[in-house]
């Protein structure tokens, strides 16, 4: 089976790998796909210590780890591994089991076409924020964004798919949805404009992102992907829950079902392995809108809808 999670930023994210019921069951028949935001190949003058630990973490794994590039990664280091034809397109091979699926391929996964375009806009680091002298080279790389090459590389790969393929793996989402999820804070840029391209010609059964840090199904057919494990094809909504993986994050304003009505409020509490006594899935203690009731309720993730846009 194939499975996708959003970034894992180097060490730092990627514990959602570690001890819980998804990546227990992986068998070395399984893939798992990260939406970008790989992270650990970062160093900017060699594989450190920190990044080979973890590397040949991943290697020993069961399942086969694939990723997309997205703006956290060090480039110039990323493009010198040896490439190679692997399941109808060409990857980068970081480790035997660890490869990096390069911009613009078409794999075929299991009987699955799946279009891989890495790349996303900083918006933390490099230009934007001023500082391009200081980090470039070094924790920023232009080359977060796809030349006009490898997005015409792209292109031509679909076009002779006939613009179509099962599955869409990128880190940033076309604009549209972009502006959905960040409401305006991430500018249009010349990324997210080829994806809205990509989008309104290509027929696909679900795209998937990361970038966003958060879980949810932007509209019907468009996921983004970070905290959660999810088998290629299926939503964040569908998906079952996983302890000690929350979907939602404290601050979010969240529909969910309470004494069989629809309610609406905020997440004040994250309970990632369930209460004490209680630990078959993520709990939240929430704060309700509207009510006179000022204490937060407990609400099981079960119980909870979807994340609302109206905070
Ligand atoms: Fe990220």
């Amino acid at each position: 089976m194939i499975y996708v999670t959003g970034d894992t930023h180097g060490s730092i994210d990627i514990r959602k790998l570690l001890e819980n019921q998804v990546t227990d069951a992986m068998t070395e028949n399984d893939y798992l796909i990260i939406c970008g935001d790989f992270g650990l190949i970062w160093n900017y003058k060699r594989e450190i210590r920190k990044e080979k630990k973890w590397l040949d973490w991943l290697n020993e794994r069961p399942w086969t780890t694939l990723f997309a590039d997205g703006n956290h990664e060090c480039f110039p280091r990323l493009y010198g591994y040896p490439e190679k034809e692997w399941h109808g397109g060409k990857v980068h091979v970081i480790r035997d089991k660890v490869m990096h699926l390069m911009r613009g391929e078409i794999f075929d996964i299991e009987g699955s076409s799946v279009f891989v375009m890495g790349g996303a806009s900083s918006h933390d680091r490099g230009p934007l924020k001023g500082d391009t002298e200081i980090v470039q080279g070094k924790s920023w790389w232009p080359e977060e964004i796809p030349s006009r090459e490898e997005m015409d590389h792209g292109l031509e790969n679909l076009k002779q798919h006939g613009n179509q393929v099962d599955y869409i793996i990128t880190h940033c989402l076309p604009t549209t949805c972009q502006d959905i999820v960040k409401r305006g804070e991430f500018p249009a840029d010349a990324m997210t404009e080829y994806l809205e391209q990509i989008n309104s010609t290509i027929k696909y059964k679900h795209w998937y992102s990361g970038h966003y840090h958060i879980n949810i199904d932007v509209v019907p057919g468009i996921s983004v992907v970070f905290s959660r494990i999810i088998p290629i094809g299926s939503t964040i909504m569908g998906s079952a829950t996983m302890l000690g993986v929350p979907k939602f994050r404290r601050g979010e304003a969240v529909l969910f079902h309470w004494q069989n009505e629809h309610k609406l409020g905020t997440i004040k509490e994250v309970h990632p392995w369930g209460p004490m006594f209680k630990h078959d899935q993520p709990y939240y203690d929430i704060i309700m809108y509207d009510t006179e009731q000022k204490k937060p309720v407990r609400v099981g993730e079960t119980d909870i809808i979807e994340k609302s846009l109206i905070a």
